[in-house]
């Protein structure tokens, strides 16, 4: 049987491309591949002028000790009997976090973008399925257009990230949308787990959620990409279901968004969903407590055990009205 990720297509023209597992021999095929990359494809891969030296791809090479996985694609001749590889005209791999999620990072060459990066990445994507790793992840700059691109194409949300340079995107790698990781506390759930639903993928109240004892994922609501919201399209979503309650934060007053929440409310019954208005009394600060005031006595109303704050306070709803 075939090794997961392993795949080919014929390119005609007397050469076909292989996808394949990187290899300690790959390493000057990598060299070459980056040193074609632009300043601006370096800068977007790793946030700045890096440029990769030797010993950068020898420890990329050895990915799979370290848990790891990392794929090649290469153009091979098909001309001759032996099929010797010409050129490494992409890659893309991903680290093990600790949380048991991948850390994807991945490049393709200029002359081979259009259809490459989506092809590598469900390749690396079933090799991650195949080692039951859940998720993959990746810090992208919010300049990076085909990279966004590539990830909003496959059933994503969004982490919390500490700048707004760049968008931190998780996809799954089975099924429409990613799940809920093991997280820092190796799945101990110290936290209550927020889904919430803004308007593009960022909410305002995320890092207040995180002190107040909460793990937080974002979703775009119906505006999911284009495998769309599995919610709305009547299918139970594994982010709601492993969530302790869902924010709807300032969704627009429209169809698409009424729809969405009667979706989690009757797919969902168990979950609660708070709605947070679109305008607040004052800053957004103030409607980031009152929302998690409600979240807070939903779970309660639910027997909830309360969320623990970062020093293992439990959250108490105010009492001040
Ligand atoms: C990210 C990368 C691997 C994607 O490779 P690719 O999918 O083969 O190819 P492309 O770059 O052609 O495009 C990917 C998607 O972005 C879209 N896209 C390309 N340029 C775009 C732009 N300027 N604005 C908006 N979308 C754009 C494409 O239409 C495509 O989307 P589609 O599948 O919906 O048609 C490749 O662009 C790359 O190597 N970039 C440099 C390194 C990098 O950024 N790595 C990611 C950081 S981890």
């Amino acid at each position: 049987m075939e090794r997961p990720g392993t795949r080919q297509v014929d390119l005609g023209d007397g050469r076909a491309l292989v996808v394949r597992p990187m290899a300690p021999g790959d390493v000057d095929g990598l060299v070459e591949l980056y040193a074609g990359l632009s300043d601006e494809d370096r800068y977007r891969r790793f946030f700045s002028a890096y440029r990769p030296d030797r010993a950068f791809f020898e420890r990329a090479v050895a990915v799979w000790s370290r848990g790891g996985a990392g794929l090649v694609a290469v153009e091979v001749d098909t001309t001759r009997p032996d099929r010797p590889e010409l050129r490494i005209v992409g890659e893309a791999s991903y680290e093990l976090l600790p949380s048991g999620d991948g850390e994807l990072g991945m490049a393709v060459a200029a002359d081979r973008r259009g259809w490459l990066g989506p092809y590598l990445l469900d390749a690396l994507l079933e090799v991650a399925a195949s080692r039951g790793v859940p998720n993959l992840r990746a810090d992208v700059l919010a300049t990076n257009a085909p990279m966004l691109a590539l990830l909003r194409s496959r059933g994503h949300a969004y982490l919390p990230t500490s700048d707004w340079v760049s968008l931190r995107l998780v996809i799954g790698t089975r099924g429409d949308t990613p799940v809920w990781s093991g997280g820092p506390g190796g799945g101990l759930r110290r936290r209550g787990r927020l889904l919430v639903e803004a308007p593009g993928g960022r909410w305002h109240g995320t890092e207040e959620a995180r002190e107040a004892g909460f793990d937080v994922v974002t979703c775009a609501g119906p505006r999911a990409g284009r495998r769309g919201c599995p919610a709305l399209a009547g299918r139970p979503c594994p982010l709601v279901e492993g969530a302790d309650a869902v924010v709807v934060s300032r969704a627009p007053d429209d169809e698409r968004w009424r729809a969405l929440v009667d979706a989690h409310a009757e797919l969902h019954p168990g979950v609660p969903v708070c709605i947070e208005p679109r305008e607040g009394p004052a800053g957004p600060e103030t409607l980031t407590v009152a929302i998690l005031d409600r979240v807070t006595a939903a779970l309660a109303a639910a027997g909830h055990p309360p969320a623990r704050d970062e020093d293992g306070g439990e959250r108490e709803p105010r009492r001040d009205e």
